[in-house]
């Protein structure tokens, strides 16, 4: 079942949306080698309390933790750990939060300094990749437009893996709604977008080959060739001419441009 919401909803799910903004560019002010991933989970757990919203994915299908901090290798779901991040680390947030009954849900792939110009292209192709997919995401086109775009910019340009075993999803009053969102597909194919959708949008996207294998945590999902994997996720309103982003990227990368720890593209 796929959901359009009212004016006063999507009002509702852009607070959601940007207290997850706010979760992610409170943790890029401090973000540096040398800092557990476990406490920024507490940290992160804190901030969307003190906001009086609800972390969501603890619990989340039996899920530990308030976030998920993938490092490197994993693709997405790992788990927040005490060792110490280091520097060159490609490091992937993915936050959850519940405000109101509404649903936000975002990530976004902070590297803790300069890890190479191959890894630093995939870091700025999959976060491109997503803004080609929310160019897609208005009324009148279909699923399968912005899975196309996805792929293209990734696969078919660049050669890199595009992960299939996960997709974006519908976002309302539950985490994963109707409809799945591959970012991989056909132009013109699955079902009509309309106005009032909002999708979480998500390229996950490897260096090297598509394939991905699971933990014996039954969790934390990794690139089977051990390449890095990185993962850019926003909250998407389907309008008529022009997408809308409920989540925002500007606070978190000023903060990334202040934070002398992280390396960027530009
Ligand atoms: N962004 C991920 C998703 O949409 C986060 C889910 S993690 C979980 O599926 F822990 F909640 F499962
Ligand atoms: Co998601």
């Amino acid at each position: 079942m796929m959901y359009c919401k009212t004016e006063e909803q999507i009002d509702s799910m852009r607070k959601s949306a940007l207290l997850v903004s706010n979760t992610l560019a409170m943790i890029a002010v401090d973000l540096r080698p040398g800092i557990t991933t476990l406490s920024l989970d507490q940290r992160i757990n804190t901030f969307i309390r003190d906001h009086g919203a609800i972390p969501s994915f603890l619990n989340y299908h039996g899920y530990p933790f308030h976030s998920c901090i993938s490092v490197n290798d994993v693709v997405v779901h790992g788990f927040p750990d005490k060792k110490e991040l280091k520097e060159k680390d490609v490091v992937s947030i993915d936050i959850g939060v519940i405000l109101n009954g509404w649903h936000g849900d975002h990530a976004y792939t902070f590297v803790l300094g300069d890890p190479g110009a191959a890894v630093m292209q995939l870091i700025r192709i999959t976060k491109e990749s997503l803004y080609k997919g929310i160019e897609q995401t208005i009324v009148g086109n279909r699923v399968g437009d912005i899975s196309f775009a996805i792929q293209e910019h990734t696969e078919k340009k660049h050669g890199y893996g595009v992960v299939r075993e996960l997709v974006g999803h519908g976002l309302g009053t539950s985490l994963h709604e109707d409809p799945q969102v591959p970012n991989y597909g056909k132009r013109g194919t699955g079902p009509k977008l309309k106005e009032g959708l909002v999708l979480a949008i998500e390229p996950m996207i490897n260096l090297g080959k598509k394939e991905v294998f699971t933990d014996a945590d039954g969790w934390t999902v990794r690139t089977k060739d051990g390449s890095i994997s990185a993962h850019f996720e926003h909250d998407v309103c389907v309008r008529k001419d022009k997408a809308e982003i409920l989540s925002n990227y500007q606070p978190i990368e000023a903060a990334e441009q202040k934070n002398p720890n992280l390396f960027t593209n530009d």
